[in-house]
C-alpha cells in the first residue's frame, strides 16, 4: 500500500514539475500606445482609467501584467485562454476600430458584466485578488459607462 502511494505522488509530482516546461506565448506587447485604444475613443476620467487597466486589460488588451504565479502551470494555460476568448469579444485597444453599433453593445455588455459581478471572471479574481473590484468602483464605472463622453 505504502508503495503504492509513493509512485502514485511521485508520479504526479513528476508531471506537475514536466508541464511547468510548456510556457505558452505571452501577451504582450511591451507597453506600445495605440490611437484606437479605448481611453483615446473618449475623455476618460483617471479613476476610471485606472480601474479599467487594473482588472480588464488583463484580459481584454494586448498586455497582460503579469504576476509571478501567473506562470505557474496549469493556470498559465488557463489565463492564456482566458485572454484569447476574451480579446476575441473586446480589445480595449481596438475599440476605435469597432463599428458605433458594436460599441454600443459592448458598452451595455460591460455595465450587465459589472454590476452582474460576471467580470472580471470570478475564479480569476479568487485568486488575483488586487484585481477585485469595490461595491464603489463597481458605482464608479458603470455610472461613467452609461454615458460616457
Ligand atoms: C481573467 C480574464 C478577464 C478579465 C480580467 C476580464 N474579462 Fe471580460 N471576458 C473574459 C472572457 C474570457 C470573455 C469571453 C466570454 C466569457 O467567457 O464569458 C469576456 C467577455 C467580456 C464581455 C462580453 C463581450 C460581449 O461580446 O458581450 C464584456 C463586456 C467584458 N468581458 C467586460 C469586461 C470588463 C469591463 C472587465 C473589467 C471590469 C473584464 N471584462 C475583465 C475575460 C476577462
Amino acid at each position: 500500500m505504502r508503495k503504492i502511494l509513493k509512485v502514485t505522488f511521485g508520479t504526479i509530482l513528476l508531471v506537475l514539475i514536466i508541464i511547468q516546461f510548456y510556457q505558452p506565448e505571452r501577451n504582450s506587447d511591451s507597453g506600445k500606445n495605440y490611437t484606437s485604444d479605448f481611453t483615446s475613443s473618449y475623455k476618460v476620467p483617471e479613476d476610471v482609467k485606472e480601474i479599467l487597466q487594473t482588472s480588464c486589460y488583463d484580459c481584454h488588451s494586448n498586455n497582460t501584467n503579469y504576476v509571478w504565479y501567473d506562470y505557474i502551470q496549469p493556470a498559465r494555460t488557463l489565463v492564456e485562454k482566458h485572454i484569447n476568448n476574451a480579446k476575441k469579444e473586446l480589445n480595449f485597444n481596438e475599440w476605435g476600430t469597432y463599428s458605433n453599433r458594436k460599441q454600443e453593445r459592448l458598452l451595455t455588455s460591460m455595465i450587465t458584466q459589472i454590476e452582474n459581478k460576471e467580470m472580471p471572471i470570478p475564479s480569476y479574481v479568487f485568486i488575483h485578488r488586487e484585481k477585485k473590484l469595490s461595491d464603489i468602483q463597481i458605482k464608479v464605472l458603470t455610472n461613467w459607462l452609461k454615458n460616457p463622453e
